[in-house]
């Protein structure tokens, strides 16, 4: 027998041979049924500059339903360490049967964009969290809509149009997007957009190049969309962007819906001193994350997206109060804290 041959042999009796997991032996037979953790399959992949589109096969028990504009938490090995990041989903929920698109633009140091943008190959097993968010349209979508977005902010919106179109949810609707975009290169969807704005004489798109007109501000956008006040809004960009919308709508009594790719840091917590027993104790502001305060003290606690999806950062919390920053909720002594999205609100004491 050749020798690759026997090696491959002797792989498969060593393996039955040796102590396995439950997960162990299953993998050896599918590598996305787990039963402890949710797993995908990117299945392909389309590259377009520095961005990417994604297609992912959900594994076994990966919920697949989910509302147009809501995201996933996606793992991936890279340099040999899980990297997790949640990308809004682009796809209409159930086009293609239980599939899961997203779409990544390569960003500055972020290891994870420029590892999907530039490395990662079709068929590489990945790790998912299930699709979630509270940024999706409501049933029955509203009858006057404004969406604004910026940059990669088109993501979950492009979900919900072509939901839309799929459902003719245009028909008795009216619809506009104003889209932001540096240059007129970097319009993720142009093309659809065109397309959708042809077919749907309801929904108008205005593309805005801002290295070319400045930026969308509450101040200018009434000159785009006249009857802006009279519409739901649902924004999706920069957090700079997204404060001035939620100042203004509040302002206007605008019912705005907003989704942040980033940790809205500003709260009511007003930090404290957070001790990790037998390691050590640092006096943090209401704004840094029991995460940052561990690794500025020296102590490293794992952590895996460091965006409250994964749940790898988990710690816990033995004295005090903790103020989630993504949920607003306040955590007691003896819950399990998220340490990436938890600040602390008074003395705290932590597990390390
Ligand atoms: S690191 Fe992922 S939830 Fe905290």
């Amino acid at each position: 027998m050749p020798s690759d041959k026997l090696a491959k042999v002797r792989g498969i009796l060593q393996r039955f041979t040796t102590p396995l997991l439950p997960d162990d032996y299953s993998a050896l037979i599918n590598p996305l049924w787990s039963t402890r953790e949710l797993r995908g399959k990117i299945e392909r992949v389309r590259r377009e500059g520095d961005v990417v589109h994604l297609d992912i096969t959900p594994g076994w028990g990966v919920p697949t339903s989910f509302h147009a504009g809501q995201y996933i938490g996606i793992g991936v090995l890279v340099d040999g360490r899980y990297t997790w990041r949640s990308y809004s989903l682009t796809n209409a929920p159930g086009h293609v049967a239980g599939t899961l698109s997203i779409t990544v633009r390569a960003v500055e140091k972020g290891k994870l964009s420029n590892h999907l943008v530039g490395n990662v190959q079709p068929g590489t097993t990945i790790r998912l969290l299930a699709p979630s968010g509270d940024f999706h349209l409501t049933d029955p979508v509203p009858a006057k809509l404004a969406f604004v977005t910026a940059g990669t902010g088109i993501t979950p919106v492009i979900s919900m149009l072509r939901t839309m179109a799929e459902r003719r949810q245009f028909e008795g609707s009216d619809v506009v997007l104003v889209h932001s975009s540096r240059t007129r290169e970097d319009v993720l969807f142009a093309d659809e957009l065109a397309r959708l704005q042809k077919e749907h004489p309801q929904f108008k798109v205005h593309t805005r190049i801002t290295s070319e007109e400045g930026r969308v501000t509450p101040e200018n956008i009434d000159q785009i969309v006249p009857d802006i006040t009279d519409r739901v809004v649902y924004a999706c960009g920069p957090a700079e962007m997204l404060d001035e919308m939620e100042a203004w709508a509040k302002d206007a009594g605008v019912e705005l819906k907003t989704e942040r790719f980033t940790l809205d840091r500003i709260s009511d917590a007003q930090g404290g001193t957070i001790t990790f027993p037998g390691r050590a104790s640092i006096e943090v502001d209401g704004a840094t994350t029991i995460l940052e305060a561990g690794e500025k003290a020296g102590v490293n606690l794992p952590f895996g997206c460091r965006m409250g999806v994964c749940h790898t950062c988990v710690r816990p919390l033995v004295e005090g109060h903790a103020h989630n920053l993504v949920t607003g909720e306040t955590h007691e002594a003896g819950s399990r804290v998220r340490t990436c999205v938890c600040v602390a609100n008074g003395d705290l004491i932590v597990e390390a």
